[in-house]
């Protein structure tokens, strides 16, 4: 008998999952216009699609689309904590075999990888390159079979450049995250409110009047400050980029190192996909009391082992809120593990901007289909017409109107011989 593909919490969830998935749905009015289009025209039919992204109701809707797309579509978690365990169980309910549990460990997590991959796809989706990966390295007999990958995340494509780099990448990615209609606005928009909401109700603390320090002035630390300063916080800024530091000066922010930060700071927010940003001389000056999240794809941007490490005594005060008590008696309150706390303590992304991102997913698979066999084996752009497509359709479906070049404008803009 052939091993189940699929492994989630509880079947029981899976009615409450349909509910928050179609829910979703409403807010999703690109990804509706091209289920529909995918629905009479099957552009992926006889393709098997494995994905490694958060388990979320979003996400869901980017399934079913690709299955209305004909796909053969099979999921796994791209992080162990940021399942939702009613839509991993209605997504098997639907057909789309779901290996996902909120809280499963390491061995889980990529036996589930495993299982996902185990349906030797021609298409690859991830969320911070760990399908790819896999791949590359432990199996290597799926390389042959793939058309191409998609990757969601800033440090997904990171990492694939670098295998790229390294002579080491073997099929062809798109870097969606690097399409304008996603990192405008899920990395900014996105993060920034749902950052601010895993939180708020992790902790139910107040912002206003609180320091915040923001560790990182990328997309999504620009998010993160422009909605906490919004709830009446005083935001820092902590960057290592001069050009960065300097847009969040002209921002409004006080940017300074995060030694300096450190002793002032109520709440610390990792944004920076980079590691060990929060480190052991970071601890040591802290205020009793500090809030330590991340919301940087890998729990890496805290120096939790070192925390660890310093730390008496350790106990869960409330839900996703691990209290640490250091030696000279302060208290350090790490949130969600340091996994990224919107997906952990909230819903991740509203459904409105992932609408953006999940379409770029859709319509670069149908992309990578059509162009089999055609793209260089490297990191690609998403295409031009594709991004600006959705923007398009993101426009229309909100009702807002925009002008269009004349004839002269567009020969003036395109010409260099007229001047003043
Ligand atoms: N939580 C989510 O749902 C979510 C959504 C999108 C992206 N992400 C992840 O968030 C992270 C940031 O993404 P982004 O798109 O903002 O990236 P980005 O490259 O636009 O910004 C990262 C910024 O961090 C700065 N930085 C790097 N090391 C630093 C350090 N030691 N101290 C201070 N600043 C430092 C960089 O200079 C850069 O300006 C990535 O890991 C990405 O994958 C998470």
């Amino acid at each position: 008998m052939a091993h189940k593909n699929y492994d989630v919490k509880n079947p029981s969830l899976a009615e409450v999952g349909r509910q928050r998935i179609e829910w979703a749905y409403r807010e999703m009015p690109v990804v509706r216009i091209i289920r529909e289009r995918f629905t009479a025209e099957k552009p992926l039919q006889g393709i098997r699609i494995s994905g490694c992204l958060h388990i979320t109701t979003e996400t869901a809707n980017l399934a079913l689309t690709l299955k209305a797309g004909g796909a053969d579509t099979i999921l796994c978690a791209s992080n162990p904590l940021s399942t939702q365990d009613d839509v991993a169980a209605a997504l098997v309910d639907y057909g789309i075999p779901t290996n996902a549990i909120k809280g499963e460990d390491e061995t889980t997590y990529y036996k589930h990888i495993n299982t996902a991959l185990d349906n030797k796809p021609h298409l690859t989706i991830d969320d911070g390159a760990d399908l790819v990966s896999t791949i590359h390295t432990k199996r290597k007999e799926l390389i042959d079979n793939v058309i191409g990958g998609a990757e969601e995340t800033t440090t997904g494509i990171i990492r694939l450049r670098s295998m790229h780099n390294d002579g080491q990448l073997k099929y062809p990615i798109i870097a969606i995250n690097d399409a304008q209609t996603k990192h405008f606005f899920d990395n900014r928009y996105g993060t920034g409110q749902s950052t601010i909401d895993g939180i708020t109700r992790a902790t139910n603390i107040l912002w206003a009047g609180k320091k915040v320090v923001v560790c990182g002035y990328g997309w999504c630390g620009r998010g993160v400050t422009m909605r906490a300063k919004g709830l009446g916080a005083h935001v820092i800024v902590v960057e290592v980029e001069p050009v960065c530091a300097l847009e969040a000066v002209m921002d409004g922010f006080q940017v300074m190192p995060l030694l300096e930060a450190a002793r002032v700071g109520d709440i610390f927010i990792t944004v920076s996909g980079d590691k060990n940003v929060i480190d052991k001389a970071h601890f040591q000056v802290m205020k009793d009391g500090a809030i330590l999240a991340n919301s940087g794809h890998f729990n890496a941007e805290i120096n939790i082992p070192v925390l660890e490490d310093m730390a008496k005594s350790k106990r869960t005060i409330r839900d996703f809120v691990e209290e640490y008590t250091l030696a000279d008696g302060r208290s350090l309150y790490l949130l969600g593990e340091g996994r990224l706390i919107n997906l952990v303590a909230a819903e991740g992304h509203p459904a409105s901007v992932m609408d953006m991102s999940f379409a770029n997913q859709a319509l670069c698979a149908e992309f990578m289909v059509k162009n089999k066999g055609k793209l260089e084996i490297k990191v690609h752009p998403v295409p031009e017409e594709i991004d600006k497509e959705v923007a398009r359709l993101k426009l229309r479906a909100m009702g807002v109107e925009i002008d269009s070049l004349t004839a002269e404008q567009q020969k003036y803009l395109a010409s260099w011989e007229e001047g003043t």
